[in-house]
């Protein structure tokens, strides 16, 4: 058995899930990311409409959904890609934690992750026998980095890069010869200057210059589209990367179930219930947002996605515990590398009734506030 990786982080939240089960009116959870709104009709619909499926589905995705995908990237980053720039992956968590070994990655490598990052990073440089540096600052990343993870909308802190950022992150990698890989899937759901601005991908012209050499972009419909359970992701860019990733995923079965895949062409089709998803998310979060603030908290960047990032300037635990004893649950930064040790993560997909009741605990504890 591999034993490279610690048990797996949430385990630790075990004990204050427990303090917060005993709260009189139940325990408001908001330490998950994963969607509690239904699966939109019309991708369920396209679902139902794909039940046959006797072969084996394409390891590339078929023809019609790489071409869904660029035709997406076409309008909603602002990028132009080709079908041969562009694969499926089942939901980004595994694409992410095995990149690095498939990229041929090795102990004396060095893998770079934001300060504070999404916990899969660290799994695939694990994996693999990488070193993993969190820096935030190109200048920093040494002459031995071969992968870069770039996370925007970021996870936990809702940080955006703007493409000016993005492209600097780009100009090191590729003086360092290392490949970028931009976790993206938060891109649609920007808050404030990012409702009316297109949150850039690393594949936009502005950032990559013309070239996706050394580029991947790694997209979700998990959280855009309610499809956490459908296991619905894709990665674009470099054609050449591509190919050499398919043609591993292929001889390992890392398929795309066909129903899926005709799930995913329906949901990149239809603007309409991304939409309406975020309308729903843009009322819970300023719920949240408004009642986090009234407690005492600090909110830092959350500018995007489904977090609030938040700090009473105290350990993580302590706030976790404060939050505990009001029934709410709630993820100690710590889970996101040491960066994060001052902050816990508030997610906001919760039912509107939890995010109320929740709303309401923190704003009536007032008088406790320090
Ligand atoms: C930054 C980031 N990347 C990737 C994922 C994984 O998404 P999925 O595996 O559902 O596509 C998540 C999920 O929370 C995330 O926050």
């Amino acid at each position: 058995m591999f034993t490279g990786l610690p048990e797996y982080p949430w385990q630790k939240l075990k004990p204050y899930r427990a303090i917060a089960q005993k709260h009189e009116l139940g325990i408001i959870d908001l330490s998950v990311g994963s969607p509690v709104d239904p699966t939109p009709e019309i991708i369920q619909k396209a679902l139902d409409n794909s039940t046959n499926a006797p072969g084996y589905p394409s390891t590339f995705g078929s023809l019609e959904f790489r071409e869904a995908v660029v035709e997406w990237f076409k309008r909603r980053r602002g990028v132009t890609l080709t079908s041969d720039q562009v694969m499926p992956n089942i939901g980004s968590k595994e694409f992410i934690s095995f990149l690095p070994l498939m990229l041929g990655l090795t102990k004396g490598d060095v893998v770079i992750q934001p300060s504070v990052a999404y916990t899969a990073y660290v799994v695939g440089a694990a994996l693999c026998g990488a070193e993993i540096i969190s820096e935030d600052d190109p200048a920093n990343w040494p002459a031995n980095t071969k992968l870069v993870w770039l996370n925007s909308p970021g996870n936990p802190d809702g940080r955006v890069l703007d493409a000016v950022e993005l492209k600097a992150a780009v100009d090191r990698a590729r003086e360092l010869g290392a490949v970028v890989a931009s976790d993206e899937c938060y891109a649609e759901l920007g808050w404030g200057r990012w409702e009316s601005e297109l949150i850039p991908s690393v594949l936009d012209p502005r950032v990559s210059g013309g070239s996706d050499k050394n580029l991947l972009a790694i997209y979700s419909l998990s959280k855009q589209s309610n499809l956490a359970g459908y296991r619905a992701a894709f990665a674009a860019g470099d054609a050449d990367l591509i190919k050499g990733l398919v043609n591993l995923r292929m001889h390992s079965g890392l398929m795309m179930p066909t129903p899926v895949q005709n799930a995913v062409i329906a949901a990149l089709g239809d603007e309409a219930h991304v939409q309406a998803e975020k309308a729903i998310y843009r009322n819970r979060r300023q719920i949240l947002l408004e009642a986090v603030k009234a407690y005492g908290f600090k909110i830092a960047e959350s500018q995007a996605g489904l977090y609030l990032w938040a700090t009473l300037e105290e350990d993580c635990w302590a706030t976790v515990t404060r939050m505990a004893e009001l029934g709410i649950l709630v993820v100690p930064g710590e889970f996101y590398q040491e960066g994060g040790s001052k902050y816990v993560r508030f997610s906001i997909t919760a039912t509107d009734k939890d995010i109320a009741e929740g709303a309401a605990r923190l704003t009536n504890a007032l008088g406790l506030k320090h």
